[in-house]
């Protein structure tokens, strides 16, 4: 861990990611002697709270600690962490906040030290821009090798204006100094691709068109929109996953074998996928874009209310919950390979995976009869829950004849590594204290990605929808989806059971 003292603005201190990802996620790395004995996290919000107020809300986050990891808060780790939160209250528009805030940052540091400082933005996004702008007039980004801004998504809601969030973004600070938030960049799994396609010689060989028939991601949720119906409205599938995380997953399958972990590295090689993604021309949206509302139904056996009835959600509308994509990369790895994405919420599991689907053999020599139960290879990579990687392959099934049928190589991060991983939260905050933006996505990412999927926006936006709601909660989406596929003769797989 890095010695020079450390000091994290928390700007939403008082809000919902803070108290159920943020403050539990530091206090866990204080906890682990991830941060430096000198460290100072000051919540900033407009909520009215003294110091001591913010280290009881903080200490509420804490307990919840229990339902995330299998270890609890404990009193004397405990104490020695609320010593390092204060509160600076205020109203991020005006100007005095932020002098506040500096003079009580500047109170911190041990003389002739410089603090490393990171202020985390997890607020709406209309406040990205007061809070850039307080941070820059009261001088506390100047120090670019030692300040950063950490911005929560949504980066902006179509091209356009994530194109201005950037360059409001680069009058207030750096590029360097910008760190771009995709949680799912810090879930250990997601991080795992990149080790188990370049840290081992065995499956980059066969990593591309001539061996992989498509790929499949599907990111399912069983929860409905929940209390975030007026966010939502707004954004819907294709934004709140697509646009972000299921594209994130996307380049990481496809990028080619960077030259070095460093940031730039990584991230140059990652927007290049994007950008060989071949563009989606308004004609064809249809083809290869599916949307889809969850009607009512029911989900790991409980009855759940149709979309359009939930908590600040018009009863007409035509947002979203289902999103399907079938994407080409157009250079030599991956000609022809399909990638097909698709995310929903209220499926019948809560489930994240990548299938790869090898091609067939070229030759089956075995007698008649022998392989009814045949399937090409097929390698998972398990992003959540059940984190794993399975490879399924043919075996002889045991007997006098030459039955084959389909067993499976499994490795999975229970068994191989006992206590759950840390939450993506803890890496990244780490990182961002480090100042690793590896797992961060630059501007140029985020503008190819919306590029990608602007064109869908543009027509889904201009268009009536199918009729909604389109699927029943509880299922995997709607019919649509299964036509996707069924037009180039594949078919949905089904993810692995637990
Ligand atoms: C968020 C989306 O980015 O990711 C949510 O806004 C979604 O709608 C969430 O539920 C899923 O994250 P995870 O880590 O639970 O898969």
């Amino acid at each position: 861990s890095s010695t020079a003292p450390v000091q994290l603005v928390l700007f939403g201190a008082a809000g919902d990611l803070a108290h159920r990802k943020l403050i539990p996620a530091l206090y866990d790395l204080y906890r682990e002697g991830h941060l430096p004995d000198h460290v100072q996290i000051i919540g900033a919000d407009r909520k009215e709270m003294d110091d001591e107020g913010f280290r009881e809300f903080a200490c509420g986050a804490a307990d919840t600690l229990g339902r995330f990891y299998p270890k609890t808060a404990d009193a004397e780790s405990w104490g020695s962490f609320a010593k390092r939160l204060a509160y600076v209250q205020g109203d991020v528009t005006d100007g005095e906040t932020f002098d506040r805030l500096a003079e009580k940052l500047d109170a911190f540091a041990p003389k002739g030290s410089k603090p490393e400082r990171v202020f985390y933005l997890s607020v709406a996004p209309f406040l990205v821009e007061p809070i850039g702008a307080g941070l820059a007039n009261a001088r506390l980004l100047r120090d670019a090798k030692r300040s950063r801004i950490v911005v929560e998504k949504p980066f902006g809601w179509d091209l356009a204006s994530a194109r201005d969030l950037d360059k409001m973004l680069l009058k207030t600070a750096d590029e360097s100094q910008i760190y771009r938030i995709d949680h799912y960049l810090g879930k250990e799994t997601v991080q795992n691709i990149l080790a188990f396609r370049f840290a081992n010689a065995l499956f980059e060989p066969v990593w591309d068109r001539r061996y992989i028939d498509h790929v499949q991601i599907t990111v399912a949720e069983t929860v409905g929109v929940e209390h975030r119906g007026g966010y939502y409205e707004q954004a819907g599938a294709l934004r709140d996953m697509v646009q972000n995380h299921l594209l994130q997953l996307l380049c990481l399958v496809a990028m080619e074998p960077p030259v070095s972990f460093n940031a730039d590295e990584v991230r140059n090689k990652k927007v290049e996928v994007l950008r060989a993604v071949r563009p989606i021309t308004p004609e064809a949206v249809s083809d290869v874009a599916v949307r889809g509302q969850y009607g009512a139904g029911y989900v790991e056996g409980t009855a759940v209310p149709t979309y359009r009835t939930e908590p600040n959600v018009d009863p007409h509308s035509t947002t979203e919950t289902y999103a399907a994509l079938k994407l080409e990369v157009d250079n030599w790895r991956w000609h022809g390979v399909p990638f097909y994405l698709r995310t929903g919420k209220r499926m019948p599991r809560r489930v994240s995976e990548i299938s790869i689907q090898f091609r067939p053999v070229p030759h089956r020599a075995f007698p008649a009869g022998a392989d009814e139960a045949w399937r090409p290879n097929r390698l998972v990579l398990r992003i959540q829950p059940d984190e794993g990687i399975v490879l399924k392959f043919q075996a002889k099934r045991p007997g006098p004849n030459m039955l084959l049928h389909p067993v499976a190589m499994r490795f999975e991060y229970d068994e191989a590594y006992g206590e759950a991983s840390p939450d993506a939260y803890e890496t990244l905050l780490l990182d961002a204290i480090k100042g690793d933006a590896t797992l961060f996505m630059r501007a140029d990412q985020v503008e190819a990605a919306w590029k990608l999927v602007q064109p869908v926006l543009d027509a889904w936006g201009g268009t009536i929808p199918p009729e909604f709601p389109n699927y029943t909660s509880g299922t995997w989406g709607p019919a649509a989806a299964e036509r996707l596929l069924a037009q180039d003769g594949r078919s949905w797989i089904e993810p692995l059971a637990p």
